[in-house]
């Protein structure tokens, strides 16, 4: 686990309840970086489909994939949990599917975090069913004291705790995406 305890937040891009910097940007870019380059040598010469999923994936996803050095498709899913605010209702239903038939590829999912497993176990479930040559789940964060399904990636770049965490592409209430590292807000519920 990497954290960075009482790290000053050097910016907060104005949001002003950043409580602390969980993930620097310089960590996360060493990280993806040495993911993509596992990914490079493990997928060589096999016809790769890299699956984002939307929206948290975006800015991971556009570095992630520019940290693989071999031939490589990008597609998307969209996926809502609904429930109540930050807490997800296991009731998760797929808002945007894939345009491609996948049984001709390798296929590497990129999430963003996987929480209570609940969005990835299902989306494996579907993407199973279409016969992939392979099926893998890369994933950020990985927050595994809060699984509520058995689901575990085939690999997760950070474990971190029960913390909400936002920026780098994961939001809460739709902001702090454009934060260029992890932090970690506090909630009011
Ligand atoms: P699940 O609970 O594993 O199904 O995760 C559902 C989705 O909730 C994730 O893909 C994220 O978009 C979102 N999520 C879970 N934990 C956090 C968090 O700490 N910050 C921001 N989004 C989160
Ligand atoms: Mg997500």
């Amino acid at each position: 686990m990497i954290t960075k305890d009482n790290t000053p937040v050097a910016e907060d891009y104005g949001y002003g309840s950043i409580k602390r910097v969980l993930i620097t940007e310089e960590e996360i870019a060493q990280a993806v970086k040495k993911t993509g380059q596992l990914i490079s040598e493990e997928y060589a010469g096999k016809p790769l489909l890299i699956i984002g999923i939307l929206k948290g994936c975006y800015v991971f996803l556009a570095d992630f994939c520019r940290a693989i050095k071999i031939p490589c498709e990008i597609a998307f899913m969209a996926a809502e949990s609904y429930g109540q605010s930050s807490v997800s209702s296991g009731d998760v239903k797929i808002t945007l599917d894939l345009k491609c038939d996948i049984s001709k590829y390798h296929v590497i999912i990129a999430e963003d975090i996987v929480d209570t497993g609940n969005t990835l176990s299902k989306i494996c479930k579907i993407l199973k069913e279409r016969n992939p040559l392979s099926l893998k789940v890369y994933t950020l964060l990985n927050k595994p004291d809060r699984r509520t399904v058995d689901f575990t990636p085939d690999y997760s770049i950070f474990t971190i705790p029960d913390l909400f965490v936002v920026g780098y592409g994961l939001d809460y209430d739709q902001k702090y995406r454009n934060l260029p590292y992890i932090g970690f807000v506090e909630i009011e519920e």
